[in-house]
């Protein structure tokens, strides 16, 4: 696939297939982001890879979060989650992913959302569909604290599957709403 095709074909996939995707092709994906450039080098992408009951306990854990946050700031306050977690739930594959931020730098971030970027385009060469997920930031140390990441930080999650459908395509803004050439 072209470079460009997978950059502008890639969409956010909230309906896939039930169907397992096999391991090996996860590891492809994840090794597509393990590519991504990072500060200093530093790697500082993790990925703890959920299926199966493990995936399950996880969105337990993380609908028993989303329903204390509503019944305390109220169903307005938590936007997209509860569809977000409807994803998850049908998802077969859901990456959670951290940074180590070894040194607390910005950039360690960067890297990052770099290796998730990558995670998408990999997934969509291969035929997979990909959703990056920051909702799962409403349950942000519940998160840190169900898996014992206590010294990472949370970057976000992906869903994986095979699409049921394609994406549909979301306006996007003209390369000249969005940048300036100082000459
Ligand atoms: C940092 C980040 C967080 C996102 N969080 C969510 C999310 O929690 N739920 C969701 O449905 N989509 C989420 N998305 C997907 C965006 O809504 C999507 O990328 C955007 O609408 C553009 O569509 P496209 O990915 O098909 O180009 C997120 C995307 C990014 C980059």
């Amino acid at each position: 696939m072209e470079l460009i095709e997978a950059i502008k074909g890639r969409r956010s996939i909230r309906k896939l297939k039930p169907d397992p995707v096999p391991k090996d092709v996860v590891r492809d994906i994840l090794e597509a982001g393990n590519w991504a450039p990072s500060a200093k080098n530093g790697h500082q992408w993790r990925f703890t890879v959920l299926t199966g009951m493990a995936k399950d306990d996880y969105n337990s854990m993380f609908r028993k979060t989303l329903d204390g946050f509503i019944e305390k700031y109220g169903r307005d306050e938590v936007g997209s989650a509860p569809w977000t977690l409807e994803i998850m739930e049908k998802a077969p594959v859901l990456l959670i992913v951290w940074n180590t931020n070894e040194n607390g730098w910005a950039t360690e971030e960067h890297s990052v959302a770099a290796a998730m970027q990558n995670v998408c385009l990999r997934a969509y060469d291969l035929g997979l569909g990909s959703l990056w997920i920051g909702d799962v930031f409403y349950a942000y140390p519940e998160t840190v604290a169900y898996f014992g990441k206590e010294k990472w930080k949370l970057c976000g999650a992906i869903s994986l599957g095979y699409p049921d459908g394609e994406g549909a395509v979301p306006k996007k803004k003209t390369l000249d709403e969005v940048a300036e050439f100082l000459e």
